[in-house]
Formats: C-alpha cells, sequence, structure tokens
C-alpha cells in the first residue's frame, strides 16, 4: 500500500508539531473582564461558566492570575450603578472603569497592556451604542462627540489602548484627533471595524446588564450578517481613520471575513471570539457532549488559521493554562 507524502509527515507527535502551520500561545490572547460598581464581592455569570462581574479587588486578583499564565492583554467593559440617556458615567473621571484602570497600572506598570472598550451601551439607559435623536434614531455625530470625552477621561486614567466597539461612523478619526489632542498620541486604538449584528452576543448582555429598550436591536449600526465585502470597506476606512489594530467580530462565524481581511491589510488584526461562542462550547461541555476544551483549541487555532493575529476570547485562562501545562 502506497502512503501519501502528507502521512508520513504525521507519525509522531514531535513530526506533527515540526510541521504545524498554526500555533496559538498566551501571547495572542486578549482576555475580556468585567469590573462592576457597587459590589461587594465577585459575582458570577450563568451564561458565562468560569468568568464573573468583578469588584475592583478581585479584578486585580484575575489579572495577576492571568499575568502568570503569560497573558498579559486585557479589554475592559464596567457594569454601573447609574445609567442615564448619554452614558455620562463612561466619562466621568471617577467611573468603574477608570478606578479600574488606574489601580491595574498602579499594581502591573507595564506588565499589562490595559485595553478600554469604549462604548455607552453599558451606561446609558437604553441600551443602545450612540445617544439617541427626538424621533428616538440614534444621532451618529452627537454620539461622536462623546466618545471623544470617554477617550480622553480613560486615557487619562492611564488606559494603553482604546477599543471604540460602537460601530458609529467616523469613530475612529474622532477618537484619534481627541487623544492626539490631549497629549495621548502614543495610545494606540483597536477598532472594532467589522462587527456584525449577531445573535452571539446574549450572554455578554447578560454579563453588563444591558437590555435594549423596546426590544430593539443593533441593525441600524452594526453589520448585516449577510455582507462580507462592507467588512473590508469598513476595515480600510478604519485604517484611513488611523486604527492602529482592526477586529472581525464575532470570530466563527465570520472566517471568511478573517480571512479575506488578512490577505488586504497590513496592520494586525483582531477577532473577537464572542460570549455566546464560548457560552455554546461551555454548554455542550458541561453536559458531555463534546470535550469543550478540545473544541476551544479547535476553534482558537481556526480563528488564527484563518489570518487572525490577535484573538479577544474568554477561554483565555483556561487555555493558556492548557498550554503550560503541556509545554
Ligand atoms: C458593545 C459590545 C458588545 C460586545 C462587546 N462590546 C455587545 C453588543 O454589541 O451588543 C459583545 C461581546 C461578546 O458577546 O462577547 N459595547
Amino acid at each position: 500500500m502506497k502512503h501519501r507524502r502528507t502521512q508520513r509527515l504525521r507519525r509522531t507527535p514531535a513530526l506533527r508539531k515540526l510541521v504545524a502551520e498554526t500555533s496559538i500561545s498566551a501571547d495572542d490572547f486578549i482576555a475580556p473582564l468585567f469590573v462592576r460598581e457597587g459590589i461587594s464581592a465577585e459575582q458570577p455569570i450563568l451564561s458565562l461558566p468560569g468568568v464573573s462581574q468583578h469588584t475592583r479587588q478581585s479584578l486585580l486578583a484575575e489579572v495577576k492570575e492571568l499575568i502568570g499564565f503569560g497573558i498579559s492583554s486585557v479589554i475592559l467593559f464596567g457594569i454601573p450603578e447609574k445609567k442615564d440617556a448619554t452614558g455620562s458615567e463612561a466619562y466621568n473621571p471617577d467611573g468603574i472603569v477608570q478606578l479600574a484602570i488606574k489601580d491595574l497600572k498602579e499594581s502591573f506598570g507595564e506588565e499589562v497592556v490595559a485595553i478600554a472598550d469604549l462604548c455607552i451601551d453599558e451606561y446609558s439607559d437604553h441600551g443602545h451604542c450612540g445617544v439617541l435623536d427626538k424621533n428616538k434614531q440614534i444621532d451618529n455625530d452627537a454620539t461622536l462627540e462623546i466618545y471623544e470625552n470617554i477617550a480622553v477621561v480613560q486615557a487619562d486614567a492611564g488606559a494603553d489602548m482604546i477599543a471604540p466597539s460602537g460601530m458609529m461612523d467616523g469613530q475612529v478619526a474622532a477618537i484619534r484627533s481627541a487623544l492626539d489632542g490631549t497629549g495621548h498620541h502614543m495610545i494606540p486604538i483597536m477598532a472594532y471595524s467589522a462587527k456584525y449584528a449577531s445573535a452571539h452576543y446574549g450572554p455578554f448582555r447578560e454579563a453588563v446588564n444591558v437590555e435594549i429598550a423596546g426590544g430593539g436591536d443593533r441593525k441600524q449600526y452594526q453589520q448585516d450578517v449577510t455582507n462580507a465585502k462592507e467588512a473590508l470597506l469598513e476595515i480600510h476606512q478604519d485604517i484611513l481613520e488611523g486604527a492602529d489594530i482592526v477586529m472581525v467580530k464575532p470570530a466563527l462565524s465570520y472566517l471568511d471575513v478573517i480571512s479575506a481581511a488578512s490577505q488586504k491589510i497590513d496592520v494586525p488584526l483582531a477577532a473577537y471570539n464572542v460570549s455566546g461562542e464560548y457560552a455554546m462550547v461551555k454548554a455542550a461541555g458541561e453536559a458531555g457532549w463534546i470535550d469543550g476544551e478540545a473544541v476551544a483549541l479547535e476553534h482558537l487555532l481556526a480563528i488564527k488559521r484563518a489570518g487572525a493575529d490577535i484573538v479577544l476570547t474568554y477561554f483565555a485562562k483556561e487555555v493558556a493554562k492548557r498550554i503550560a501545562k503541556s509545554s
């Protein structure tokens, strides 16, 4: 029987390792973390097993553990006590994320890359990513002014990177000029460039206590699931506006977009392995229907193989732990 050349290279684990085209390491990960105002103990998030809403204190412990596993980048989402029409807690210098960033920088300095998610949905009483006009429509340009304020407050607090996730047109240019105008020239922007109006964000909305008013959706500003070309348009536009890193989100249902983008751009490409993608693997794993850890690793490798350089994932700690054990 004649064997193909490819099979000869699969004979032993060491050989397979030698010819492996894709690898994943803790260096590739950004761990999403939630910090909530007004709670006295960490609160587990039911639909994201293993993930919690943190107090300022427990956040520090979590980041210390992550650093121990080689993960130095985190992205922070805040849950304020008070929500209002403009999401003013997002640009309060004493808002929960700003305080948490200060804590992180005080405790870990340059050991950690503290990324601030920039959006108002967690802070607004209507749950949209932008402010609303008289007719309850998103007011894109009024929102940009708010985003500029948030970016400056986050950078003042010590954020190492700003990550606008609201999908407003012109958000990267507005934030770039606000940062440059306040002496924050060296603070990069990671833009959620191709962000789809996906059904995979459910657990995240539980994590940040967000409900869109009137049962609405984000289809007027997030991308339509049917389209791939406009993702490239969004990505190119963000790069022109000054984005340092661009992102595709979610990851698994959009591997085609990740692949196409990675071939066309020359800035680092991030992909967000979102809450719903995580929850599905966890649920099936806990039911014993799949080997959850193996599936998680396979998913993350697929995202990298498609062309992502950086992966935002709730699996960061678990997978980094596993990699640390096996190497
Ligand atoms: C908006 C934001 C969302 C996520 C990250 N930033 C939710 C949304 O657009 O509705 C989702 C992340 C996830 O599902 O893991 N601030």
